[in-house]
């Protein structure tokens, strides 16, 4: 373990979007498991492990971009946007993985949801790191038909599970620049006498 190496590794994680992939690129899926690996191995309380994750790849991101353009345009009614329909035609191919963030909700009924959704925002943010550690690019969004009830089921998800967004991975074409972050002390109360 070196310290130095992970507040590289955490300061470094950037969200690289879609259009910033290397189009057609396609990552091994032998490194996409080692990346969901690290997902797995995420704090979660009660042993409940309450991920589950579908992942698209190959003609798979046609089904994707598919069920979710028909799904928006369905649903949308007067607030139809053709914009938003192309991106959710779109967006998907220009991965070279999706991988669809399910919360399965814990069998323990001690168990609140918001540590159900917490243990798998955990998950997501070991995705983030390891998908920095591999040189490779990706950022979660919850945008589209992420919070429709109807779309649960093709993602495996019962009534009481949620839908909580998809990871985008590819190879990055045009790196992510100019993030910033406020000054710790703006973010921290230390109470010490
Ligand atoms: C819960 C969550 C949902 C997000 N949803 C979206 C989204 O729908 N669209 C988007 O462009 N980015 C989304 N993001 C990524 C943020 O845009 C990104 O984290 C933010 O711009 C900061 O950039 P960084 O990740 O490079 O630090 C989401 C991030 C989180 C944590």
């Amino acid at each position: 373990m070196n310290p130095d190496l992970f507040n590289q590794l955490a300061r470094s994680r950037r969200s690289t979007f879609p259009d910033q992939f290397v189009a057609g690129s396609k990552v091994n899926d032998a490194i996409i498991k080692e990346i969901l690996t690290n997902a797995t191995w995420a704090p979660n309380h009660g042993k409940e492990e309450p991920w589950h994750f579908t992942v698209f790849t190959g003609k798979g991101l046609k089904k994707l971009a598919n069920f979710q353009s028909e799904l928006y345009k369905d649903l949308a009614g007067e607030n139809f946007k053709e914009i938003t329909y192309g991106k959710l035609q779109q967006n998907p191919l220009k991965a070279s993985h999706v991988v669809a963030i399910g919360m399965k909700r814990s069998v323990n009924k001690n168990i609140p949801e918001t540590e159900d959704i917490s243990a798998v925002s955990c998950a997501v943010e070991n995705i983030y790191l390891s998908i920095t550690a591999y040189g490779l690019g990706g950022y979660w969004t919850t945008g589209g038909i992420t919070y429709k009830e109807e779309a649960k089921s093709f993602f495996g998800l019962s009534e009481k599970d949620k839908l909580l967004g998809f990871f985008y991975i590819g190879h990055i074409a045009i790196p992510s620049t100019g993030a910033t972050r406020k000054s710790l002390e703006e973010k921290i109360t230390w109470i010490n006498e």
